[in-house]
């Protein structure tokens, strides 16, 4: 049975999305859901959901509140194989994104006098720190929805800019892959234990 439902969103009617499931897990639940999907359905990502989905990105925090992310969502099939084809490869050749019917592209705008200042007085580049909590609030949104997404980290920076006619003072920061998975995966890869990560108070 077809559900809708609402979210609190400040342009709800972009987020009134049919779901066949009901959609409440927790943020726990949604971050033990999701892992990396390599392999994706060739089923069409419905644009409400890639606007659900930018919609966490949209919201989340930044240094300064300078907000630097822009995303370019990418659906048409011919720029999807140019990007595969021509932009990504390296030391990790990333092939099996051509099944991805999206691949979002995160994106920094780099000119912001705040991220200057702070970039220069404590030499963290900030606007990189934010891509990554944006470009995760978009992976957890996407678990939540049902669609798989892998990170890409591994492109090439002046072919994408080419094909996507990226204005110069944007850095592409990482791509997303985007889609209905082929197949579920129960497994996950390994982490540290708790004990090697995690340490309250001094260090002993
Ligand atoms: C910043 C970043 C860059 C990544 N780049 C790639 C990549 O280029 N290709 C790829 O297949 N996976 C890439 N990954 C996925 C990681 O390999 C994956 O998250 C990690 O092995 C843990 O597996 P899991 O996501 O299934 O939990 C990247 C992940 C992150 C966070």
């Amino acid at each position: 049975m077809l559900t809708w439902y609402m979210n609190s969103c400040s342009y709800p009617c972009l987020e009134l999305i049919p779901l066949k499931e009901k959609p409440m897990s927790t943020v726990l639940e949604t971050i033990q859901n999701r892992y990396s999907v390599r392999g994706f359905k060739d089923t069409p990502v419905d644009r409400k959901l890639i606007l659900s989905i930018t919609e966490a990105a949209r919201l989340a925090p930044s240094a300064c509140n300078a907000q630097p992310g822009r995303f370019i969502a990418v659906t048409e099939k011919s720029l999807l194989k140019e990007i595969v084809l021509d932009g990504l490869g390296g030391v990790v050749p990333n092939k099996w994104a051509i099944s991805a019917p999206v691949i979002i592209v995160g994106c920094a705008q780099l000119n912001l006098l705040t991220h200057r200042v702070a970039e220069t007085v404590k030499g963290i580049h900030y606007h990189q720190i934010d891509l990554g909590i944006a470009m995760e609030h978009m992976v957890l949104r996407a678990t939540e929805l049902g669609l798989g997404t892998c990170w890409i980290g591994w492109f090439k920076a002046k072919n994408i800019k080419k094909i996507l006619q990226i204005p110069p003072d944007w850095k592409i920061i990482a791509l997303l892959a985007l889609g209905y998975p082929q197949e579920v995966n129960t497994a996950r890869t390994p982490r540290l234990d708790r004990e090697k990560i995690l340490f309250f108070n001094k260090i002993k």
